[in-house]
Parts: structure tokens; C-alpha cells; sequence
């Protein structure tokens, strides 16, 4: 059977790579011709009461979930993980003697890789450390990149000790199959769970993390998983389509290829889900992402990325 013109017309531009888009700056950015001496005459270009944001990265996880294609290596020890933080809080301290009081610091993100699994004690001695380099705003937005699988009492009363703002946690998917499929088992009780552990905690902003174009997905399973995620009132949803590049990370051989929805499929699935989320009372901003009416993100144009971090 032939497909109808217009999808014909689509096929191409479908299949076609473009750059991903989620992280800033992008990758290629990140090259040898920026020096020491570049990153210091930019820290050098900062006036005293300018806002500046800083983004910690913190490149480990206790699991590895076959469809990743971030920063991150698995460790199941946590040693390397302690030798990273303190290379981590002498580049605070570099930074920040750099600087020397100018810029205000309006927003502090922990990202990753998981920053979910470091030591309630550690995640302290972070902020202390960014606290002690750093000009840091009374009313400062803090965000951390959760993985719902990390997470107990403890590290949630951590996060809130630390002044937490805003919460992302990962999803991707709630069917048994998919998370199988993608080495990513994650019940739906255990995120409620968190979710409800950082609202009690008065957590201001709850963000889910959920991906199409995942193995053996179908408008049936993505539309139960988002059912069940809508069904926690998210302040935001992002919604990224699976980018699937083994040969930059192997670990994604082990998802099956052939499982994969091919390009008209992840449309339907990006278009069904926008469709499903906006229902549910929700406005686009900028690619892929999703904010109720009283988000910080929400009026922002769809399509041109967000408003604050
Ligand atoms: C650092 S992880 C989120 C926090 C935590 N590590 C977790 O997994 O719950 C960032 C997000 O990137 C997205 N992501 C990871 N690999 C991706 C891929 N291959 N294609 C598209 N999005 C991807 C996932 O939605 C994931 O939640
Ligand atoms: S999706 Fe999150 S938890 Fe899974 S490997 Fe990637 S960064 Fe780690």
C-alpha cells in the first residue's frame, strides 16, 4: 500500500538529523579553542549586580537506562563520586575568587547524569560551598534534576534544606513493556510518591520528564502514561521525542531497533500527546514542553523556547 501524498511529502524532512536541542550551549560549543583565558575574560566581562545563573553538573548514576544519551556514567560505588565533588568545589572556589562579589547569582541548577544521588550531606556541603564563592540572590531559584528512583526521606529533607524551587523528575514512560524495553523500571506510586514528599515540603514547581519514540510504544501506552502523569498536576511537562544515536552511545544497542516507532508514528505520538496535554488545560512553550496558566514558563511562545530557567 502506498501512503498518501502528504505523508510522502513528510518522509523525508522526518528522517532528516537535526542538532538536539536540549541542552544549552550545545555540545559543540564545548571545543578546544575555548581556553582558560576565554572563560576568564568572560567571568571578567560580569558587573557587580548583574544576574548570573550556575549550572552544576553532576555526571553519575546509580543505574543505567538504556535509551540515555546524557553526560553520565553508572556507578554503583561512591568514591569516584566524592572525588568529582571535590574537584567540583575547587572549581566553585576558582570561579567564584575570579569573580570576587561581581554578578548575582538568580539561579542555581543541579543537573545530570543524577545529582539524586549524592549524600543528604553532600548536597549540603555543595550549597555551602556555592554560599561561600558566590553573591547569591535572597530569593534565589533552585532546581534539581531528580531521579524519582534515588529518592527517600532523607534526601528529600535535603533538597528542601538547601532551598529547592523547583523539582524536575524523570519519567519517560509508565508501561511495563517500554520500561523493560529501555531498562527503566519506575512505578507509578513510588514518583507520586516523591512528588507528594516535595509538595509537603513546599516545593513550589514540579516538572515531568516523559519521551515518545520509545520501543514498542503506541498512542494506547502513551496515552495511559500521560493520563497517569497529568493525573499529579505537574506545573510543567516536558516531553521529549527519543533520540536514538547508538554510535555515540552504546549503551543504546541494547534497545531494540526494530521496536522503534519510525518517523510517522513519532509524529502521531508528538501531536497526539500535545493535543492530550493542552486538553488538560496546559499551554506549549517553546519545543516540546508544556506549563499550567500560572507557570513562570507559560505565555512564553511555543516554538521559541521558554521564559526563566
Ligand atoms: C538527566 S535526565 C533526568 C534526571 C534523572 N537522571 C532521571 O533520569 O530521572 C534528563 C532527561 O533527559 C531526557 N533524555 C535522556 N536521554 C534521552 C534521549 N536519548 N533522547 C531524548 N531525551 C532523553 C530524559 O527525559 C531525562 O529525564
Ligand atoms: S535517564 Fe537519568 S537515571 Fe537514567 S541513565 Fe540517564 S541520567 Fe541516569
Amino acid at each position: 500500500m502506498t501512503a498518501p501524498p502528504s505523508h510522502k511529502l513528510l518522509d523525508a524532512p522526518l528522517d532528516a538529523g537535526v542538532p538536539r536541542y536540549t541542552s544549552y550551549p550545545t555540545a559543540p560549543h564545548f571545543h578546544a579553542g575555548v581556553t582558560g583565558e576565554t572563560v576568564s575574560a568572560w567571568l571578567d566581562a560580569v558587573v557587580p549586580d548583574e544576574a548570573i545563573s550556575l549550572y552544576l553538573h553532576v555526571p553519575f548514576c546509580d543505574r543505567l537506562c538504556w535509551f540515555c544519551a546524557c553526560n553520565t556514567r553508572q556507578t554503583l560505588r561512591y568514591a569516584p563520586v566524592a572525588a568529582y565533588l571535590e574537584t567540583l568545589r575547587r572549581e566553585i572556589a576558582l570561579v567564584g575568587a575570579r569573580l570576587a562579589g561581581r554578578g548575582r547569582v538568580a539561579a542555581i541548577h543541579f543537573g545530570g547524569g543524577s545529582p539524586t544521588l549524592l549524600k543528604p550531606a553532600d548536597l549540603h556541603a555543595l550549597r555551602r560551598s556555592l554560599g561561600e564563592a558566590f553573591a547569591i540572590a535572597p530569593d534565589v531559584a533552585l532546581s534539581v534534576e531528580i531521579d524519582p528512583n534515588d529518592m527517600d526521606e532523607g534526601r528529600l529533607d535535603a533538597l528542601a534544606g538547601i532551598g529547592l524551587t523547583r523539582a524536575s523528575l524523570g519519567i519517560q514512560d509508565f508501561d511495563a513493556r517500554v520500561q523493560r524495553a529501555i531498562n527503566r523500571p519506575q512505578s507509578f506510586e513510588d514518583t507520586a510518591a516523591v512528588v507528594e514528599g516535595l509538595r509537603a515540603r513546599g516545593v513550589g514547581s514540579v516538572n515531568l520528564d516523559l519521551l515518545y519514540g520509545l520501543p514498542f510504544q503506541t498512542l494506547e501506552t502513551q496515552a495511559a502514561t500521560i493520563g497517569l502523569a497529568l493525573s499529579l498536576r505537574p506545573d510543567r511537562m516536558a516531553l521529549f521525542g527519543y533520540a536514538h544515536v547508538p554510535w555515540f552511545k552504546k549503551h543504546q544497542t541494547m534497545i531494540d531497533a526494530a521496536a522503534l516507532p519510525g518517523p510517522l508514528a513519532r509524529l502521531e505520538q508528538a501531536s497526539a500527546a500535545a493535543r492530550f496535554i493542552s486538553s488538560a488545560g496546559y499551554e506549549p512553550v517553546g519545543i516540546d514542553h508544556f506549563a499550567l496558566p500560572g507557570d513562570a514558563h507559560a505565555g512564553a511562545p511555543p516554538g521559541r523556547g521558554g521564559g526563566r530557567p
